[in-house]
């Protein structure tokens, strides 16, 4: 290995929303947090390299989008995904989250249903709620210890009139990659009752080895005009603290409208520091990314086989893609303020409470593993004592 994922860098004092905050959310400072999604591994080193020259400057003034930054986007996708883009179809947005709401307010009525799959990201809900939209869920059904989509549900809320669905592709939480039959198989319902996709693919960088990640517009021209692809080098490459992001859209209106949004709210400029850091993560991250892929397979293996020997009544869900574990803990019996106790209080380790997911999360809970293998262990360890001895 080339990189040193083992190493423990020590965030705290860093204006870390994971590492300090743990005294005002959980009560105590010693937490081992490994909830928020960023990771706890250093950048590749050319993303370093590309901030520190940028800071260097001395002055931070307006800045450009170059086009070597759009070719690094696209040159990313073909390689690593197959999809060919055109540099027209891509806008910068400044976060995944910002382009949800936006879509939500582009391409759906006031008042109107828009569907999502629970249990999902939590800003799913509120970029729908906060719109004055509905929330019209359709539960993910749970076939052979993963998640699958249930189409007849789908179909029921399209034909009630959701015009809108926003998918998550991998899927947070649970990680299911979702495979080309299933895509292909929602697309036709979209299709066939007008319905406009926006589809969050911010971890399809994150397949674990033997996954692949599918665009779904990539898989026809027809689906690639009903859907707004939302993407970002930030959960790949651990940069979420830059706030950048981009959407892809093939469709001429869309685009436009897309577009014009984000003029509207002056959000077009380009950051001083985010756009060189995205071009040298997608030009020079890519070793980077293979290797930091392969351990956190390793974390997910170790935490599987330590669960299943020491808290046989928790069950994992084992991921396709994303560092995320999603763990069944209904095994233990407890209720969501139980859960948090034994977490916070017993245990001193922070993972996400599952019902911020939606209520189908209630007895779950997420353990992020972009961690090096000490720390798992350690969270593995406090985490099973504590439960052992509930
Ligand atoms: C599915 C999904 N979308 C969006 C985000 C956040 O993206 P951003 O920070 O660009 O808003 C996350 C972060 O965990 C996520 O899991």
């Amino acid at each position: 290995m080339s990189y040193d994922f083992n190493r423990r860098i020590d965030r705290r004092h860093t204006r870390s929303y994971k590492w300090d905050q743990s005294e005002k959310l959980f009560g105590r400072p010693d937490i081992l947090p490994l909830w928020v999604a960023d990771m706890d591994f250093a950048s590749p080193p050319a993303v370093r390299a590309a901030l520190e020259k940028r800071a260097a400057l001395g002055l931070y003034g307006y800045s450009i989008h170059p086009d070597s930054y759009f070719e690094a986007i696209i040159g990313w996708y073909r390689r690593r995904h197959g999809w060919t883009l055109e540099r027209s179809w891509i806008c910068d947005a400044p976060s995944v989250v910002t382009s949800l709401s936006i879509a939500v307010e582009l391409f759906s009525e006031p008042g109107s249903k828009v569907v999502l799959q629970s249990p999902v990201y939590y800003p799913f809900y509120d970029v729908i709620r906060n719109n004055g939209r509905i929330v019209a869920k359709n539960p993910l059904l749970i076939q052979d210890g993963r998640f699958a989509m249930d189409y007849a549900q789908l179909e029921s809320l399209f034909k009630e009139g959701a015009k809108l669905l926003l998918l998550c592709n991998p899927h947070n939480p649970g990680g299911r990659i979702w495979d080309k039959e299933e895509l292909l198989r929602l697309g036709e319902l979209c299709l066939k009752y007008g319905v406009t996709v926006v589809s969050d693919e911010i971890h399809c960088d994150l397949a674990l080895p033997g996954h692949k990640h599918i665009p779904f517009a990539s898989l026809s021209p027809e689906l690639a005009n009903i859907t707004l692809t939302c993407l970002a080098a930030t959960k790949t490459f651990n940069l979420p603290g830059l706030q950048t992001s981009f959407v892809v859209a093939s469709n001429p209106d869309m685009r436009r409208r897309f577009d014009a949004r984000i003029k509207t709210l002056a959000l077009h400029m380009a950051s001083h520091f985010a756009q060189d850091a995205v071009e040298a993560a997608y030009t020079e991250g890519e070793a980077w990314l293979d290797e930091m892929l392969d351990y956190v397979a390793g974390n997910l293996d170790y935490a599987i086989g330590y669960l299943a020997e020491h808290l046989p009544e928790v069950k994992p869900m084992r991921p396709d893609g994303t560092y995320l574990l999603w763990l069944d803990c209904r095994g233990l019996q407890l209720d969501v303020r139980g859960l948090k106790d034994l977490m916070y209080n017993k245990a001193g380790v922070a993972f996400n409470e599952g019902s911020i997911f939606g209520e189908e999360g209630e007895g779950w809970l997420r353990i992020n593993l972009a961690c090096p293998r000490a720390v798992v262990e350690e969270a593995l360890e406090r985490f099973c004592r504590a439960a052992a001895g509930r």
